[in-house]
């Protein structure tokens, strides 16, 4: 048996995360695996319901469950308290420090039926798969901060640190993933500028040594986000700090049609984290409108990372291939002639030609 922790948090989290239930379900028949799901409040619904934004019973549960699904956290209601207690920096951002979960593995990859869906030229898009691996635990987000008045305003401070170690273990990633894909890592940086970017670059140079059959390259920040809308299909694997891979792959959403396609998983730690990198999306929140794909397909990931099982990935990816195939859009990526769907329909299509999916 194995347990599940499920952390819906706020606005579409609540929506998506039971569509990922589902598609979980009909993987644990298929392949005759018992999940047990327990429920853990996190963000907005947990200030609500306990003063805090990560209670530690959250935080247990999670370190003793075998994996962790996560909706998305935050909201307009929340966003008056001070910083410190908001969601996403007082829950979010806690909790992937706390797990241990330094790296982010954020896999985009265009399903051929949705060529169209991208703002970008489908030729552009076509064919594109790649994966951003962006360091977690590190960086700006987690360096000093501070406030002082000076004459005139105000001073702030965000430091930006890194370690020889911290760098290498997501390196390491890097050219493990991209040795298991088509051999080519893209290390982003802005070594032009930052100190903490010339000792990240001095040591991908250094392990790229280990690494002879990987093909590696050296790219500049502002660089590879305009590359990556010029000729995507140049990548293969890209690893990078933890704000430059925070934008850097709110941009390589839309190469797959929509930031409600683009899934991820948090590893390195007592337990991974998968979650979806879009947002909690207030906006359209409880009307059905969200796309519950990105989370299905971080569930995927879940059955690849934590439960050994690429194969149920592989099959979760042909059974969406085939519900977009047929036509089957949620708004995000609704097109003419196609069939729009909500959340739970969605959820439910997935469901249908996955257990037609032979195993
Ligand atoms: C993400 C999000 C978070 C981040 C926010 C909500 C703190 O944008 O997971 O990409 O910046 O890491
Ligand atoms: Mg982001």
């Amino acid at each position: 048996m194995a347990k599940i922790a499920v952390l819906p948090g706020d606005g579409i989290g609540k929506e998506i995360v039971p569509e990922a239930q589902k598609v979980l379900d009909v993987v644990s028949k298929k392949y005759g695996l018992e999940f047990e799901y327990q429920e853990g409040l996190i963000g907005g619904a947990a200030i609500d319901a306990t003063g805090e934004a990560l209670p530690e019973a959250t935080v247990e549960l999670c370190r003793e469950s075998d994996a962790v699904i996560l909706g998305a956290v935050g909201g307009p209601k929340w966003d008056t308290l001070p910083v410190a207690q908001r969601p996403e920096a007082a829950a979010l951002l806690p909790l992937r420090k706390k797990l241990g979960l330094y790296a982010n593995i954020r896999p985009a990859f265009l399903f051929p039926a949705l060529v169209n869906a991208s703002s970008l030229k489908s030729e552009v898009v076509k064919g594109t798969d790649l994966v951003v691996i962006r360091e977690l635990t590190g960086g700006i987000y987690f360096g000093e901060k501070k406030r002082e008045d000076i004459p005139g305003g105000q001073k702030a401070l965000d430091a930006l640190v890194y370690t020889t170690d911290e760098i290498k273990r997501i390196l390491r990633l890097g050219f493990e993933t991209a040795r298991q894909r088509r051999g080519k890592l893209t290390s982003v940086d802005k070594a032009n500028v930052l100190e903490s970017s010339r000792l990240w670059r001095e040591t991908a140079i250094e392990m790229a040594k280990e690494y002879q059959d990987v093909e590696v390259e050296h790219m500049y920040v502002d660089n590879c986000a305009m590359q990556l809308i010029r000729w995507p299909g140049q990548f293969d694997v890209i690893v990078t700090e933890n704000m430059f891979g925070d934008i850097l792959t709110d941009e390589a959403s839309m190469l797959t049609g929509s930031i409600g396609m683009l899934a991820s998983a948090s590893i390195g730690g007592e337990v991974a984290l998968y979650e979806p990198a879009h947002g909690s999306a207030p906006d359209i929140a409880g009307q059905g409108k969200a796309n519950p794909l990105a989370t299905i397909l971080s569930a995927g990931m879940m059955l690849q990372y934590s439960f050994n099982l690429p194969e149920a990935l592989e099959q979760i990816k042909a059974a969406i291939s085939r519900v977009l195939e047929a036509g089957y859009r949620t708004p995000d990526i609704m097109e003419e002639g196609c069939q729009l769907v909500d959340t739970g329909t969605m959820g439910d299509l997935v469901c249908r030609y996955l257990s037609e999916e032979k195993v």
